[in-house]
């Protein structure tokens, strides 16, 4: 296969490329300060990266940026997007009791052996926790709406975080964890084409399909994919993105495979040389990234703006109409 080459037009894969993993969630916020003593303290996040406007929490297996934009977030009524993790039993039971003392609104439910908490960050990203054994607690969580249970309020889960009041939380509270990231459901104009999009383009496998939302596995994670209520990144917005792992034989490749499919994508572009970075979206204009760390064509590729070279992500410019 030709992947010496930084051309992408001579690349033609042989075989379909894949990601490799989920490497980051970034995601717009109102004010950055107050956002940052929220994932700190709140979700037990610990700063990795910091430059302006610009911050990243580790938590658990996945990173979540956090960038000052004027919208983007979770509407104030809506369920779509949001982002998941699991959590065991006992955490759950920790995680309640934490964010009542946060001051965070949240909206504990099951569905079948589930217990799930919905909650906002102080922007109106939405949050879920997922536990799908050993919590004691179960059986008295209302029923999801969708199994007999009354709706739920996701207007009421928008809040004024008061960071202050935050950093006189009761000391003595056992801090919960997070045991990994679980998935990310986002909202599409058009199920049916999205189904098509994630599983032929994207390469992931269908594990659920029913009553207007579809999941499916890419690259060890879950992605959701509804037309229940909720939005998708905005025409021009960077925030909220999504950001796959690619190895570096698969980066080229995969740039020509997505642009084969119809796939409007930025040029493969670098901030330093050596990492390798695409940004494409899907039908919908949900935004998504791919990231090789270590590329040796990345040396070719053109440099951005902010690290001093002469390349501007148009990110309106990345919507397209599929007919795949
Ligand atoms: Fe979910
Ligand atoms: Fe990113």
């Amino acid at each position: 296969m030709e992947t010496t080459t930084a051309t992408v037009g001579q690349v033609s894969p042989v075989r379909q490329p894949f990601f490799s993993g989920m490497s980051h969630v970034s995601l717009p916020c109102r004010d950055i300060e107050e956002s940052k003593i929220f994932y700190a303290n709140v979700m037990g996040g610990e700063l990795v990266h910091e430059t302006q406007g610009f911050v990243e929490f580790r938590i658990e297996d996945i990173i979540l940026g956090l960038s000052e934009q004027p919208q983007g977030w979770t509407d104030p009524e809506a369920e779509y997007p949001h982002y998941a993790f699991y959590i065991s039993g006992p955490n759950f039971e920790l995680m309640k009791s934490w964010l009542d003392s946060y001051g965070v609104p949240n909206y504990p439910y099951r569905r079948g052996d589930t217990a799930l908490i919905y909650f906002r960050d102080p922007s109106g990203n939405l949050f879920e926790l997922y536990c799908d054994t050993g919590y004691e607690g179960l059986l008295s969580l209302p029923l999801a709406p969708r199994r007999g249970g009354p709706p739920i309020d996701f207007r009421g889960l928008n809040y004024n975080w008061n960071s202050k009041g935050a950093l006189d939380v009761d000391k003595t509270l056992q801090k919960p964890k997070f045991t990994a990231f679980a998935h990310a459901s986002i909202f599409c104009r058009d199920l049916e084409q999205a189904k098509r999009f994630f599983t032929k383009v994207i390469g992931g496998e269908l594990i659920h399909d029913v009553d207007g939302f579809a999941e499916v596995r890419v690259a060890g994670i879950i992605i959701g994919i509804t037309e229940r209520s909720g939005r998708p990144t905005g025409r021009d917005a960077e925030y909220p993105h999504y950001a796959f792992f690619i190895e570096p034989e698969d980066f080229l490749p995969m740039v020509a495979w997505l642009r084969q499919n119809g796939v409007t994508t930025s040029e493969p572009w670098t901030r330093d040389g050596i990492k390798g970075l695409l940004y494409f979206r899907d039908p919908a204009g949900n935004l998504f990234e791919m990231y090789c760390p270590k590329l040796k064509e990345a040396d070719a590729f053109v440099r951005g703006a902010k690290q001093g070279g002469s390349y501007t992500i148009d990110f309106a410019g990345l919507n397209y109409q599929w007919n795949g």
